[in-house]
C-alpha cells in the first residue's frame, strides 16, 4: 500500500492497495466506499497478476486535489475519475492494457474509461452497475444528499443508515456481522466533501450504452442475486448488450459481492482473465 502522486501541475495524490506483479487488473470501488472493499479478494489471485485498487479522489485516503480548482463546491465527474485512473496508471508505469473491474459507481467510471482510453483496456468487469444515466428524480435526490453533506445537516452515518438495509444480502446481514460492521465503518470514515463531489458527478453522468455495445474486449457482468440497487436481470442485459459478454450471478450476495462472497467473485474474475489474450 502506498501513495502515488501524479506530479506536474496536479497535486493529485492517490492511496493504492497493490498485490502481485504481471498482468494488471484495476479495481475501482463504488460510492461511498473505498479500496478496502477489494482486499478480501486478493488472497484468491496468483502473484502473476498485478492487482491495483486505488481510493478515488476525495474518497478513502485519497484527498480531493487542491490546485485544480476543486473546492467544496466542486464536482468529481466520471470523466475526471477516468482521467485520474489513466494518469495513475502512467505514474505507476503500467503501460500494457488493464482489465478494469468497476463496482457500481466504479462501473460508471469504467465505461467512461473505455470510451476515452479504449487502447488501455484488455477486458472489462462490471458489477452491480448500469450504463443508463440518472432519471431526473434520482439526480435530484443526489443533489439533495450532496447539499446536506456539504452543509453538515447530513452525515455519512445517515447515508450508511439509509443504505445498509438494502446494500447487503439477507445472508450477510444475519450471518456476517464483521462484514456489516466493516461496510458501515468504510462508509462513515469517508470525507463528506469528497462524497458530495462524487454524488454530484454521478448525477450528471451520461449514458454509455453505446460504448458498451461497440467494445471489442471481453466483458463480464457480475451481479449479486440479492442486489436491490441493480437486480441481476439488469446485469444480464448489460452482458447481452456487449459483443463478447457473459453474466455471472453470485448467490447470497447483495450490492457488494467482493466483500460478501469474495471467493465466488474472484472465481468469476479469474474466468474472464483467462480470456484475455496477449
Ligand atoms: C454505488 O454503489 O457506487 C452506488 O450504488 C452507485 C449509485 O448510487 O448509483
Amino acid at each position: 500500500m502506498s501513495f502515488y502522486s501524479l506530479g506536474g501541475t496536479s497535486s493529485a495524490n492517490f492511496y493504492v492497495r497493490q498485490r502481485g506483479g504481471g498482468k494488471p487488473v484495476l479495481f475501482i470501488h463504488g460510492y461511498p466506499f473505498d479500496s478496502s472493499m477489494w482486499e478480501p479478494l486478493f488472497p484468491f489471485f496468483p502473484d502473476s497478476y498485478r492487482l491495483i485498487a486505488p481510493d478515488l479522489r476525495g474518497l478513502g485516503k485519497s484527498p480531493l486535489p487542491q490546485n485544480t480548482g476543486l473546492t467544496n463546491a466542486s464536482i468529481s465527474t466520471m470523466e475526471m475519475f477516468a482521467d485520474d485512473m489513466a494518469a495513475l496508471l502512467d505514474a505507476m508505469d503500467v503501460k500494457e492494457p488493464v482489465t478494469f473491474c468497476g463496482l457500481s459507481m466504479g462501473g460508471y467510471i469504467a465505461m467512461h474509461f473505455a470510451a476515452k482510453y479504449p487502447d488501455r483496456l484488455s477486458a472489462l468487469i462490471l458489477c452491480g452497475t448500469k450504463t443508463a444515466a440518472d432519471l431526473p428524480n434520482a439526480a435530484e435526490n443526489r443533489r439533495k444528499q450532496a447539499a446536506g453533506l456539504r452543509a453538515g445537516t447530513m452525515t455519512l452515518g445517515n447515508v450508511a443508515d439509509a443504505m445498509l438495509p438494502k446494500l447487503l444480502s439477507p445472508a450477510t446481514q444475519s450471518g456476517n456481522l464483521p462484514v456489516v460492521n466493516a461496510v458501515r465503518s468504510m462508509i462513515e470514515s469517508n470525507n463528506p466533501q469528497g462524497a458530495a463531489a462524487a454524488t454530484l458527478g454521478m448525477a450528471q453522468r451520461t449514458d454509455t450504452t453505446e460504448v458498451l455495445r461497440q467494445l471489442n474486449v471481453p466483458v463480464a457482468a457480475i451481479g449479486g442475486r440479492d442486489d436491490l440497487f441493480v437486480p441481476p436481470g439488469e446485469m444480464q442485459t448489460l452482458a447481452d448488450t456487449a459483443k463478447c459478454g457473459t453474466f455471472t450471478e453470485i448467490a447470497d450476495a447483495g450490492h457488494l459481492p467482493p466483500v460478501e462472497q469474495p471467493q465466488q467473485f474472484a472465481k468469476a474474475v479469474t474466468v474472464l482473465l483467462g480470456k484475455v489474450t496477449g
